[in-house]
């Protein structure tokens, strides 16, 4: 983290010809369990970890940015009366678009925003199921909101961030990611009720857990992606339920619980069916998992993450064969408690819970494995839950 702010600094002052005064940082995230309930207003439990986005800046006259990626050494600039409500356009989401989508959030709670000199970079692996975006928006949010006195705290920054990627750069997600980057503790995992948009820390066991994720090397476009259907499968769900006069006043699939299954198998077609078991089990896994750490009985808390990822690949489908690969793999080293895929799926990452003295060991044979397999090196890290996003005045 120090060594990518030193790099920064240096890459800003050639680039700008100044010096930046003022910074931010915001971590990626792994979702330890409850994925795909966000948006269904129901329970997830991140941590956010040790990769982080940094983001350096200098303000400027006017209401001109000017916007660099040290990652991808390119270059961009808007000016803050474009955004003025004014949603992007057609096609992919571009790193630029993050940074706009904030501004435009903040434009719409009409806080007044300056211009800067703004230059970016991570150690997290682009569109990796890591959060990526959400850190470069946090990190920005915080900045700003750090630089301006806007007076948002980190919750604020994190609704901000929620915003600007709803409403500006056009993907239907829930707040978990954006939360988990601005709110995370250092060893801790955080229950977030995304309905009360309620937080609670959950102490890792210390010392009895390392946190491995190996990255398939699959990497998604979240926003053209299946995502979209699978947040349109639940509407259409909790819809047909509603209109059976099952739960009558369900608003999301939050307010179902498994002793409804039986009767939503009556009336909803079997792909609706699975796709709101699996959202309405998950919730039911969250609380199991919270538990399970709780009482550090990590065979229980890896048992749940097992049931999950049967869960989304089976009645969710959104785990692909090099995400599954792992998970079976890691199975049968010794040491492993559990894992499953994280984030939306379609691509990025595996988590797994194993013993500390284990790790080295597991990351090594599930690497071989992997590589007989596809051909390809995976990347494997231990990561550790960190906290969340702050503001430094250089
Ligand atoms: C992505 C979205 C989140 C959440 C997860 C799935 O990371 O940004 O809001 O829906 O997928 O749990």
């Amino acid at each position: 983290m120090e060594a990518i702010h030193g790099e920064l600094l240096g890459g800003f002052r050639e680039r700008f010809g100044r010096a930046p005064v003022v910074g931010a940082r915001a971590p990626g995230r792994v979702n330890w369990i409850g994925e795909h309930t966000d948006y269904q207003e129901g329970l997830v439990l991140p941590s956010a970890i040790d990769r982080d986005t940094w983001v350096l800046a200098t303000p400027r006259p006017g209401r001109h940015f000017r916007v660099w990626t040290r990652d991808l050494d390119e270059a961009g600039a808007f000016d803050v009366a474009d955004l003025e409500g004014e949603r992007r356009g057609e096609g992919p989401a571009g790193w630029l678009d993050y940074v706009k989508g904030v501004v435009f959030a903040l434009r719409e709670r009409e806080l007044d925003v300056a211009g800067f000199d703004l230059a970016i970079a991570s150690s997290l692996p682009l569109g990796s199921g890591l959060s990526s975006s959400a850190a470069l928006e946090v990190a920005v949010a915080t900045l700003l909101d750090g630089a301006l006195g806007l007076g948002l705290g980190p919750e604020g920054c994190a609704r901000v961030a929620h915003r600007g990627e709803q409403r500006y750069v056009g993907v239907a997600c829930g707040i978990l990611d954006p939360f988990a980057c601005a709110l995370g503790r250092a060893d801790h995992a955080l229950r977030i009720d995304c309905r009360s948009q309620e937080v609670r820390p959950i102490a890792v066991p210390p010392g009895r857990v390392a946190l491995l994720i190996a990255h398939s090397g699959v990497t998604r476009e979240l926003a053209a992606s299946a995502y979209g259907d699978r947040v349109a499968e639940c509407r259409a769900a909790v819809l047909a339920a509603r209109q059976a006069g099952l739960v009558p006043g369900a608003g999301a699939l939050r307010d179902l619980s498994p002793d409804d299954l039986p009767a939503l198998a009556g009336v909803l077609e079997p792909t609706l069916l699975r796709r709101a078991r699996h959202v309405i089990t998950e919730n039911a896994r969250v609380d199991a998992f919270c538990a399970a750490l709780g009482r550090a009985d990590l065979e229980a808390a890896g048992a749940l993450l097992v049931e999950g990822q049967r869960s989304l690949a089976e009645d969710y489908e959104v785990s692909i064969p090099e995400i599954d690969a792992l998970c079976a793999d890691a199975a049968e080293l010794p040491g492993v408690y559990g894992s499953r895929l994280t984030g939306a799926g379609f691509g990025g990452c595996t988590l797994h819970l194993v013993a500390p003295e284990a790790a080295a060991e597991v990351s090594s044979a599930l690497a071989a494995r992997f590589e007989r397999r596809f051909g390809r090196t995976p990347s494997i890290l231990e990561a550790r839950p960190s906290d969340g996003a702050s503001f430094v005045s250089l």
